[in-house]
């Protein structure tokens, strides 16, 4: 087998805490461990198409373990349709010139189930690439975790034990709107870490009813405050059910008008949602007579230093990613399973997601402890 020596690497998708700990793993086992060359692309798939590269040695691996956020830049631009020169167009071509114009070898792309999509199409053109699972939402398939998730969960659960003690003092309700794009793992491992009254996910669709229920049910225990943790992605039954109905509409559109309605109604019932938190806030005041108010986390959850569950998993992941580099493997993301790391191809990834399952331990965890998941 040839030996493998320049290897390309790029962040790509939202950040997340965790990615520099594994751009300096690749880096240190890669240079300092397999002898290659490393050189990073910045800002994504774009640096990649624009060759817009810096050359990596160990000496940029130092001091960045614990530093969030990725030293590389990120966006979430696609190869395939990027925005250039003022037009979208298919720059997968150029992608596949630069990486040969450097001599490379093998491409190694950070990212989440966004990113294996585009790594499979590099792949398909040519390229050797491995990716690395990695957000704070941890929907990628196939692994039992991604990097970022752990630091995500860390932050969110502080969050809600402080809202805790203010929701108390003030007898108020407190919602608490979570990121996690369509998936509810961090909602609900925060909010079952945080002992949230209330968890509302996007997997399980929810009633107002059942939560002002809830809310009824503790201040007749002498329990005047609630802490409620909706997902950025969770919607009511209704919402849930016109959704759903939307999307049919759009898989079974025969002409391009019908589909453009379709589209037309998924775009305004994603408009509709923008503010869903608020409207349940209000919604509960109205309903419960108790004072709401709303706190959104959002970006707080991605930044900063990386918990060392994820410096750890980021360093296993990276060095086991060289590894394979080394091996000529290819076509595959490399997946944390238990202990150890497994090499998973990537059609395996691509587009599969992982939402959380209904009947998931940590699901049947919150229903026996008494929380309100909102059905
Ligand atoms: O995928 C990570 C994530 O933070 C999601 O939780 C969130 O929905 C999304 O990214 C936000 O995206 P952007 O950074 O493009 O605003």
């Amino acid at each position: 087998m040839a030996k493998t020596n320049r290897v390309g690497i790029l962040t790509a998708g939202g950040d997340s805490p965790g990615l520099n700990a594994a751009i300096r793993a690749i880096g240190k086992a890669a240079i300092g461990h397999h002898g290659m060359e490393l050189l990073g692309f910045r800002d994504g798939f774009r640096g990649l198409v624009e060759d817009n590269s810096i050359p990596l040695d160990l000496e940029r691996m130092s001091g960045i373990l614990t530093v969030g956020g990725t030293m590389l830049g990120t966006t979430r631009d696609k190869p395939h349709r990027m925005m250039f020169d003022g037009q979208v167009r298919d720059m997968t071509d150029t992608a596949v010139a630069n990486y040969r114009k450097h001599g490379l070898d093998a491409l190694v792309c950070l990212g989440g189930g966004g990113t294996a999509k585009n790594a499979i199409r590099l792949s398909k053109a040519g390229l050797n690439v491995i990716t690395l699972p990695k957000t704070i939402d941890n929907d990628v398939a196939m692994t039992d975790a991604t990097i970022g998730f752990a630091t995500a969960l860390e932050i969110s659960t502080e969050a809600i034990d402080r809202l805790h003690s203010t929701a108390y003092s003030h007898h108020r309700i407190i919602v608490a709107e979570l990121m996690g794009h369509r998936v509810g793992w961090l909602t609900l491992g925060a909010g079952l870490a945080g002992g949230a009254d209330v968890i509302l996910l996007p997997e399980i669709p929810y009633e107002v009813a059942s939560i002002v229920d809830a809310i009824r049910g503790r201040v007749k225990r002498g329990l005047s405050f609630s802490i409620v943790a909706v997902a950025e992605g969770a919607r009511t039954a209704d919402e849930h059910r016109a959704y759903m109905a939307a999307d049919a509409r759009e898989d079974a559109a025969t002409n391009p008008q019908e589909k453009a309605v379709a589209e037309a109604e998924l775009l305004r019932l994603d408009a509709a949602h923008d503010e869903h938190t608020l409207q349940l806030a209000r919604k509960l005041e109205e309903l419960t007579g108790l004072e709401s108010r709303v706190t959104i986390l959002g970006y707080v959850t991605r930044g900063g230093t990386p918990s060392p569950v994820d410096r750890l998993l980021a360093t296993r992941l990276g060095t086991a990613g060289a590894d394979l580099i080394s091996e000529g493997r290819f076509g595959v993301m490399v997946a944390a399973r238990g202990d150890d790391t497994t090499p998973v191809p990537l059609d395996q990834v691509a587009g599969k997601g992982n939402a959380v399952p209904v009947d998931h331990s940590w699901v049947r965890a919150a229903r026996h402890v008494g929380t309100c998941l909102g059905d």
